[in-house]
């Protein structure tokens, strides 16, 4: 049997190991993809530390490009040489309550998590269900195309649903690589954009980006200085800490709303404050397939693009070391070579 590279995790906080396995073969509704290359994302941190319950082995990987490379039987969707890209929601049931009111992000039975419940895109082939893949556009090369995946998606579709309309301050709260795609894609999408981080050095790079403010955190009041610009219509927030998220809050205007993305775990809110000013906040994770299209199909009219630092599939553990350091700029990918 014909045999692949994966790059899998055997226990939480175990090592990334490089091992051959046999190539995949698609099961009914399934796709398998030849993989060109896959986005590493804070949320490998999941399999990687065991944040969560996985499976192990578990090869992570949830911002994948790649070829349709064979279908499984009933996979009327996808032909075989078409690009496609797989992100973190990895399917639906199809007949649960939820997908049949056309709620398939919400699916009841089936949780489908590419790289946490199945095999994600670190390997040379990855098995998909056909309704997780979006179309990439000819514009995208596979690199720039996989860190819209989950990165970009999780940005673009928490802004289109934040509230937010052309012209509203909106900030962007952390430059990693969700930040620096939010930057983009709130700029495109017409907004007035305060891009928030730590230190002077990222804002020449914020600016570049499309930014119409940058706010060094360390060195001012980020809520303090929103106030004084009127008060933020949106905060995204990707970063990593609960207390940096906190000593934004109190830049939110009148109805504003603070949009949690970054994965932390617990957060204290300035209640009175949120009654007063009848502010809210949400949290907000990624995107089905669709979602994924319209990202895709935006950031190729638009030019939006990652900025990436490219690594080969058996580098795997120093690439997510470097994407953990912070120091990346700003999303590391790791190409397969295919
Ligand atoms: N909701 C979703 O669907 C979704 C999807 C993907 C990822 N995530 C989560 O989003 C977060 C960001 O992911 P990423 O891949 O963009 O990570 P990343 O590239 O490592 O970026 C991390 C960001 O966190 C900030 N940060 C780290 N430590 C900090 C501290 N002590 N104080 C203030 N800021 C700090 C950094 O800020 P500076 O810019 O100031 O250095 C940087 O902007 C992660 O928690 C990830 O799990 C969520
Ligand atoms: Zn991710």
């Amino acid at each position: 049997m014909a045999k692949m590279r994966a790059v899998q995790v055997s226990r939480a906080h175990g090592p990334f190991e490089i091992v051959e396995r046999d190539i995949p073969e698609p099961g009914p509704g399934n796709v398998r993809v030849k993989v060109q290359a896959c986005g590493v994302c804070h949320s490998d941190s999941i399999p990687k530390e065991g944040i969560m319950p996985v499976p192990y082995p578990r090869v992570p990987g949830h911002e994948v490009v790649g070829v349709v490379d064979a279908v499984g039987p009933g996979v009327v969707a996808w032909k075989v040489g078409e690009r496609v890209g797989a992100g973190w929601h990895g399917g639906n049931c199809g007949y649960c309550g939820n997908c049949r009111r056309g709620d398939t992000f919400a699916c009841q039975t089936a949780t489908h998590i590419t790289g946490i419940t199945s095999d994600g895109g670190y390997a040379d082939f990855m098995i998909a269900r056909s309704e997780a893949l979006a179309l990439i556009p000819d514009a995208l090369t596979p690199e720039e195309a996989a860190p819209l995946m989950c990165a970009g998606v999780t940005t673009f579709n928490c802004l289109r649903n934040s509230g937010a309309r052309p012209g509203d301050l909106v900030a962007i709260l952390g430059l990693g690589g969700l930040g620096h795609l939010g930057v983009q894609f709130a700029a495109k999408a017409g907004y007035r954009v305060v891009a928030i981080a730590r230190g002077k050095d990222k804002e020449p790079l914020a600016k570049q980006l499309g930014a119409w403010r940058y706010l060094d955190s360390q060195s001012q009041d980020p809520a303090a200085e929103l106030q004084k610009l009127g008060g933020a219509r949106v905060v995204l927030a990707t970063v990593t800490n609960a207390e940096a998220m906190s000593a934004v809050m109190g830049g939110l205007g009148v109805h504003g709303r603070f949009m949690i993305i970054g994965a932390v775990p617990a957060l204290t809110v300035p209640s009175l404050q949120l009654l007063t000013f009848r502010q809210a906040v949400q949290g907000w994770y990624s995107g089905t397939a669709s979602d994924s299209q319209d990202t895709l199909k935006f950031s190729a009219l638009e030019g939006v693009r990652s900025m990436n630092e490219v690594y080969p599939l058996e580098k795997a553990e120093e690439a997510y070391q470097r994407m953990m350091s912070g120091k990346a700029r700003f999303r590391v990918v790791l190409k397969t070579g295919n």
